[in-house]
């Protein structure tokens, strides 16, 4: 956390998101909070700006498929909203858990605002103390379908949805936007959320009548600009999503960069939000690093690559076009390019893992390769053994899988295929093109393939 947080006492505040909606613009079948930026679902993004501040005082208003929700996000507190009458009703939903009545102030933020962090709105918080009602405001390019917030000899009179806005009402407003970030002392929102009527084009309860409602009956109000132009933007539809990734992807690419990461082409390269580079490593665009991938000092990732969960030692080398998925990658190990690296793949330190080669459940012990052209799956490849071009290891029998076990400083002559399950021992070799379906012991030479027969002038006539 940046020092010079958590200086308001935030003891009596409960933080509410507002995450109930169906997202119908979206047009996805998931939960809009589930729509993932970066690879982490928004609600994430949400949840972790609000945590340095609220620690466990955090509600999630959930309605529309709401179990999906809860699942996502365990150990977290939902409150359900059935059905979904608007935002307004959501916070009465919300008022109705004890826990968050008892609270004196309810910063509540829209589930849809992923841009929103913890500095934004600490910031937010600190300029609305002593307020009744106060919420935060952006005045972006083009309001579009934000709500419109109204002043008068500059103070704010209401906020009009961008359906009921009406052309007489231009004059009054600047450009300014509600950003969907509101801090309600609980007694004004008791007080007011009664008087919330749904008439308007949607029908529905805006929490944004609240500001009209407030100022009418002598409350403190006040709008709070903060986040510039863009620093927290709405994310209702497709595009706006992308809109907001691309704000994410470039902090976050700026953080490593900072923080002493070469980031090649930094426009073209997307690391999640739980990712961790080290310094001295070096990343060249385009590529895609997400999840809790963690890479080691001094490893360099050539473009084209995609890596998702995984764990890089330091120096590590990974060629272009790889693709990493659940992988540990020991020191100094060279993959790809064109490897790909599937769940529950373990390397030790200096293997090497080349082109057109894809690894399943396979531990390679230090200083093993695979080169070319293989599939290995299931299987134990010992210490500084070699794995011939085109080795595959047949670990389904069409019913169950089976382990291939290789030993230490063996070899694997090139186009063989290991029947599973099956062990070749330490030092064993294997002659190219064989089919083994028996065990090899150590130090033996195994060949199982047809010898070559030579007929006299049957060539080419
Ligand atoms: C809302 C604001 C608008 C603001 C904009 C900022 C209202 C009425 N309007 O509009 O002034 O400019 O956000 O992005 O609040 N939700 C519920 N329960 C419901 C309805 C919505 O929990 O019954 C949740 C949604 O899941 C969403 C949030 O509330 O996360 C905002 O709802 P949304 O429909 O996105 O409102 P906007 O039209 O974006
Ligand atoms: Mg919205």
């Amino acid at each position: 956390m940046e020092s010079g947080m958590n200086i308001i006492p935030l003891a009596d505040y409960a933080a509410i998101v507002l995450a109930a909606g169906k997202g119908t613009r979206m047009r996805t079948s998931e939960p809009k909070a589930l729509v993932p930026l970066l690879g982490e679902p928004m609600l994430y993004y949400v949840l972790a700006a609000l945590e340095p501040l609220f620690c466990k005082s955090v509600w999630i208003v959930a309605g529309h498929l709401s179990e999906k929700l809860e699942t996502a996000f365990p150990g977290h507190e939902f409150i359900l909203q059935e059905p979904q009458l608007g935002t307004a009703h959501a916070l009465v939903k919300a008022l109705e858990n004890t826990q968050v009545a008892r609270r004196d102030f309810l910063l509540v933020i829209n589930g849809d605002a992923p841009l929103a962090t913890a500095e934004v709105i600490e910031e937010f918080l600190q300029k609305s103390s002593g307020c009744d009602l106060a919420f935060a405001t952006i005045t972006p390019d083009d309001p579009g379908p934000y709500g419109r917030v109204l002043r008068k000899d500059g103070k704010v009179t209401g906020i009009v949805e961008a359906r009921d806005f009406e052309p007489f009402m231009l004059a009054d407003f600047s450009g300014e936007v509600n950003a969907g970030i509101y801090l309600i002392r609980t007694m004004t929102a008791r007080e007011l959320l009664p008087r919330i009527a749904n008439a308007n084009k949607s029908g529905e309860y805006y929490l944004t009548d609240m500001v009209g409602l407030a100022l009418a009956g002598g409350y403190q109000v006040k709008a709070v600009c903060c986040g510039g132009n863009t620093g927290l933007l709405g994310v209702n539809n497709p595009r706006e999503l992308v809109e907001a990734e691309e704000i994410l992807r470039g902090r976050i690419v700026e953080k490593l960069l900072d923080n002493g990461v070469i980031v090649h082409a930094p426009a073209l390269v997307r690391c999640g939000p739980l990712t961790r580079i080290d310094p001295g490593c070096e990343i060249f665009g385009p590529c895609e690093i997400y999840g809790k991938t963690a890479i080691g000092e001094g490893s360099r990732i050539e473009s084209h690559c995609v890596i998702r969960d995984c764990r890089l030692e330091k120096g590590v080398l990974i060629l272009p076009f790889s693709l990493l998925d659940n992988a540990i990658i020991g020191e100094n190990c060279i993959i790809g390019p064109y490897a790909r690296l599937r769940p529950g793949t373990s390397l030790a330190e200096n293997v090497h893992v080349g082109n057109f080669v894809e690894l399943k459940k396979t531990r390679m012990e230090s200083g093993a390769k695979a080169n070319h052209l293989s599939y290995l799956g299931d299987s134990e490849i010992g210490a500084r053994t070699n794995i011939g071009a085109g080795t595959i290891t047949c670990n389904y029998d069409g019913k169950d899988k089976h382990v291939t076990r290789i030993g230490a400083n063996s070899f694997i002559g090139s186009n063989t295929a290991l029947v599973a399950p099956v062990t070749v021992g330490n030092s064993a070799k294997v002659g190219a093109g064989s089919v083994i379906t028996r065990d090899v012991p150590e130090g033996d030479l195994a060949v199982a393939r047809s010898r070559q027969q030579n007929l006299p002038g049957r060539g080419v006539r």
